[in-house]
């Protein structure tokens, strides 16, 4: 049984991947920025957390003092569509505090909870890849989640070390709130099943896993 945090638990990805740690017998503490409405009841939920808020951050780590994770994995994050020369700004800015600095807040206010030969993922996004950029647009949720890619990458430097192993994640074209409207969207991956090809690939890091970018179905994806 692992120790497992999920920060962005509400709902969709982050929900599904709390689900799955938790029927299978992990210890699981949803991290919710309200309370979680599609968790499993009995999962343990720590409300009002905004990533991008530094007092909430400091509140979770506070509520978790000297709770000992194996598994962290940083979920919340957000996709805002952009149209050329009408960029809004501020918005593209509230993108980055969210997906980038998101989970280096949440990690580093949590570090020290992190066990020797524990285990960080951040999802991410393909959409983030450089070398995977075939189609352009999204400018304010490429560069946001390219800048998460860089920071997994960073991350790994500084916690290898200690034994601790950090992936970033793809979780796939996902049936969630963030998708809804799509075209084709019912033929979407559903979230159970992309969160169980995340937590497959959370398990797969050893102590010599390098830093990587993994798709939900293990496909390494390029920076
Ligand atoms: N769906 C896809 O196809 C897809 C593809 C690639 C990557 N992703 C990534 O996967 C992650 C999860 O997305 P999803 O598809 O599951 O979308 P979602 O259903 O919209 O879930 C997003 C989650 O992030 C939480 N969140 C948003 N802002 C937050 C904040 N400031 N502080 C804390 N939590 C916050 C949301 O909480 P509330 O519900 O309370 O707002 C929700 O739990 C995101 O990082 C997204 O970029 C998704």
């Amino acid at each position: 049984m692992n120790n497992v945090v999920i920060i962005g638990a509400d709902r969709g990805i982050g929900a599904a991947m709390a689900n799955v740690y938790h029927r299978r017998g992990d210890a699981v503490i949803a991290v919710c920025l309200e309370g979680g409405t599609e968790l499993e009841d009995d999962v343990r939920v720590v409300p009002n957390i905004d990533v991008t808020d530094d007092n909430a951050v400091q509140q979770l780590a506070t509520a978790l003092t000297d709770h000992p994770i194996d598994v962290l994995v940083h979920v919340a994050g957000r996709g805002s569509f952009d149209r050329w020369a009408q960029f809004d700004y501020a918005q593209m800015l509230a993108d980055y505090d969210l997906n980038a600095l998101g989970p280096l807040r949440t990690i580093c206010a949590l570090e020290a909870n992190l066990q020797p030969g524990g285990r960080v993922g951040i999802v991410t996004s393909r959409m983030g890849s450089i070398g995977d950029n075939g189609s352009g647009r999204m400018y304010g949720y490429r560069m946001s989640k390219a800048a998460a890619n860089m920071l997994g990458v960073n991350l790994h430097h500084q916690l290898e070390p200690r034994g601790i192993r950090v992936v970033l994640l793809h979780p796939g074209t996902v049936a969630t709130a963030m998708t809804r409207g799509a075209p084709n969207w019912d033929e979407f991956t559903k979230p159970t099943e992309a969160a169980e090809g995340l937590v497959s690939q959370m398990d797969r890091l050893g102590p010599d896993t390098p830093p990587e970018f993994r798709h939900a179905d293990g496909t390494l994806l390029p920076w």
